[in-house]
């Protein structure tokens, strides 16, 4: 039954795997991301690719890439954080494999992925958010991914959220991006730590005293033993999600929220601070049922699955 693959490529990692119908994962490869090199990018996925189909027998391959995909769904056009620039993604790997392929935002396939198989099956209308390298979003309302009119919906990392704030990847200042994403995390740590660093020893500690070896792991792992300026940290990426959360309820109503990425991990780390600022933002708050904000089920998986369920759609004559 029809085998799709699917390939999520984000900042720091690349993985892929071979799909069935019912989204599960017979097969997988994973390797890192050389972000910043379009061309080694290309090479990464086409040898993923080519590893899973001498194997199985696929007939459509999707991927999930982490910028701006043009409404054909065959080119990459801005990423801003990866170096792609108008890539023409999808004739590069037919070309390579001879295999219908299709490309979609990593966010907008991991939605999908999570409402086709994940925690969102009985839902109509999600917004998915995932919190990662970047900030990345993928809207679903009555059943349909919202695409826009050049395919670039659902950027909601590049909401301009603090007027001159922190420079973006994407150009512009002030993102959602630069203040929610696991790498705002580890910069507002580093950040404070070096501002009082007595407030911050178990986090100086594990990172072996060094402020620029702070990662988003031991950020987590300070917070959890009760480091207070690691715990900081996560307050302030929460509270940007809740308030970012409450806008986007005004616009899209959603049933509800799926959280997604690195951070999302933290568990309660972030979403005490998220939901406290939602419930205090949110419009006619005490007047509307409450939207539950939940945590994706299929982790890093949604991706590849979302991806591959969106190629078996396009190409086996499904819908
Ligand atoms: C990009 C999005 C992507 C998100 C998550 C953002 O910086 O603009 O296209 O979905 O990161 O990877
Ligand atoms: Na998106
Ligand atoms: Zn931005």
């Amino acid at each position: 039954m029809g085998l799709s693959i699917g390939i999520d490529v984000g900042g720091t990692k690349i993985a892929g795997g071979v799909v069935d119908s019912s989204g599960r994962i017979i097969a997988r490869v994973r390797r890192p991301s050389p972000a910043d090199d379009a061309e080694a990018i290309v090479d990464e996925i086409v040898g993923i690719a080519k590893d899973l189909a001498s194997s199985h027998e696929v007939h459509s391959i999707g991927i999930g890439a982490a910028g701006f995909v043009g409404k054909d769904r065959r080119t990459v056009l801005f990423a801003p954080n990866i170096a792609w620039r108008d890539e023409p993604l999808a004739d590069r790997v037919e070309s390579a494999l001879n295999l219908p392929t299709i490309i979609e935002n990593d966010a907008n396939a991991a939605a999908w992925g999570e409402y086709s198989h994940g925690v969102a099956t009985n839902a109509e209308s999600i917004v998915f958010v995932t919190l990662g390298t970047g900030v990345g979003g993928g809207i679903i309302i009555d059943g349909q991914l919202l695409r826009g009119s050049n395919g670039f919906a659902g950027e909601i990392g590049h909401m301009n959220l603090i007027p001159d704030g922190v420079k973006c990847g994407c150009g512009s200042r002030g993102c959602w991006e630069q203040y929610s994403s696991g790498t705002a995390l580890v910069r507002m740590a580093r950040e404070a730590a070096m501002e009082a660093p007595d407030r911050a020893q178990t986090l100086l500690s594990l990172a072996g005293g060094n402020p620029a070896k702070i990662t988003g792991r031991f950020v987590t792992q300070a917070a959890r033993m009760g480091c207070r300026v690691a715990r900081k940290a996560f307050d302030q990426a929460g509270r940007y999600v809740g308030i970012a959360l409450a806008d986007l309820v005004s616009i899209l109503d959603p049933d509800m929220f799926v959280l997604a990425g690195g951070l999302s991990e933290a568990g309660s780390l972030i979403r005490n601070p998220a939901e406290e600022a939602f419930m205090d933002q949110q419009v006619g708050g005490d007047y509307r049922p409450a939207i539950p904000i939940v945590t994706a089920k299929l982790g890093n998986n949604a991706g590849m699955i979302g991806a591959a369920d969106l190629a078996r759609r396009a190409f086996d004559g499904i819908r």
